[in-house]
């Protein structure tokens, strides 16, 4: 039998997630605080609409709650969610401080239920590849890796840029690199907004000696949705600006010959792109969370990595607040 899920939040996000959901399962449940919002529900006459969110886990036979809500409220929601007994899909990042994050883990571990933050690129099938050609060792001994989120606009008055495109790079470079950075520093400046960072530079290091960089901001002549990996054989950008060449490999490296006396040289080799399935990586995010509540797959693992991402962010999130 399908799960049966409620999706609360039917701003811009909710209703990408309630169609993928009616499509995979059982849409039960829709609700948003604004009883405006309603509109959207008539698209599903399958399911109620609330504008209560303790009125859809009062429904015993509701399986799991996805929360597209904004940020502030995500932690809260999901505890209350967790501790009703539902599995738990909760877009990105489902808490703003460590602390919290760490307290909805406890809670999806102590009831055996998901909780996974909506890190919509850990699904895309480009980032899937790249991930793919590190842990095969296709790029020698990753080096550095540095991601580009910038354009001009959407200019948020509530959220700043680390918040709102940073989670997005931060989950992929922690999921590509698998650890969790020994050090994290972000420096940014609220031009347009008192108190709401529009560009951030941010830097970490992890314990292998690895580094990482991401430039975030809605103050920029190009729209850049980019990640560069750079190996000690090879180097890859995923761009996902490309229609079709998402992923690019440079056979670029740097060498020393033997016969050189230590000098370093560089080699330039093929540029060539794997083919990248066009999958929607929205529908095959809603798919693995349903194949975890299915009982398939490591959910301790999901809520932990997410936590990862919580515990990197605060570290971010505090040194933004002294630069
Ligand atoms: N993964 C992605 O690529 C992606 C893209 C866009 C947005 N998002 C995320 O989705 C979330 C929502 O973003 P949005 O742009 O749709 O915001 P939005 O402001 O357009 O919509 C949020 C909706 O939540 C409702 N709401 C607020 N508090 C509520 C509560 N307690 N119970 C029920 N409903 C409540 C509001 O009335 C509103 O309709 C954010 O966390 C955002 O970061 C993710």
């Amino acid at each position: 039998m399908s799960p049966r899920v409620g999706v609360a939040g039917l701003g811009h996000w909710g209703p990408n997630l309630a169609r993928n959901f009616a499509e995979l399962a059982e849409l039960a449940w829709l609700c948003d605080s604004e009883p405006s919002r309603r509109e959207v529900a008539d698209r599903y006459p399958q399911a109620r609409f609330t504008s209560s969110f303790d009125e859809m886990l009062e429904d015993d036979s509701l399986d799991a709650v996805v929360i597209a809500t904004p940020v502030p409220t995500h932690f809260e929601l999901a505890r209350q969610a967790l501790s009703a007994g539902k599995h738990v899909l909760v877009e990105k990042p489902p808490a703003m401080r460590g602390v919290e994050m760490d307290e909805l883990v406890a809670l999806a571990r102590e009831h055996d239920l998901v909780l996974m933050p909506g890190h919509l690129l850990l699904y895309h099938p480009g980032v899937q590849k790249l991930k793919e050609m590190i842990d095969a060792g296709e790029l020698g001994q990753v080096l550095c890796v540095y991601g580009n989120r910038q354009n001009l606009g959407i200019i948020r008055s509530n959220e700043n840029a680390l918040l709102s495109l940073g989670v997005h790079d931060l989950s992929v470079i922690l999921h590509l690199l698998d650890e969790e950075p020994a050090k994290a520093v972000a420096l940014g400046r609220d031009f347009l907004t008192d108190g709401v960072e529009d560009v951030v530079f941010c830097y970490l290091r992890f314990p292998s000696g690895k580094i990482a960089h991401m430039h975030l901001s809605w103050l920029d002549p190009h729209k850049m949705r980019r990640m560069t990996v750079v190996g000690t054989e090879k180097m890859v950008v995923f761009d996902d600006m490309e229609l079709e060449r998402k992923i690019t490999v440079y056979e670029k490296a740097p060498w020393r010959p033997s016969d050189r006396y230590g000098e370093w040289q560089t080699r330039t080799g093929d540029i060539f792109s794997p083919r990248i399935a066009n999958d929607e990586p929205l529908k095959l995010e809603c798919q693995a969370f349903l194949s975890l509540v299915d009982g398939d797959g490591d959910r301790r693992k999901v809520a932990e990595d997410g936590a990862r991402v919580v515990r990197a962010l605060d570290l971010l999130s505090s040194s933004l607040d002294g630069s």
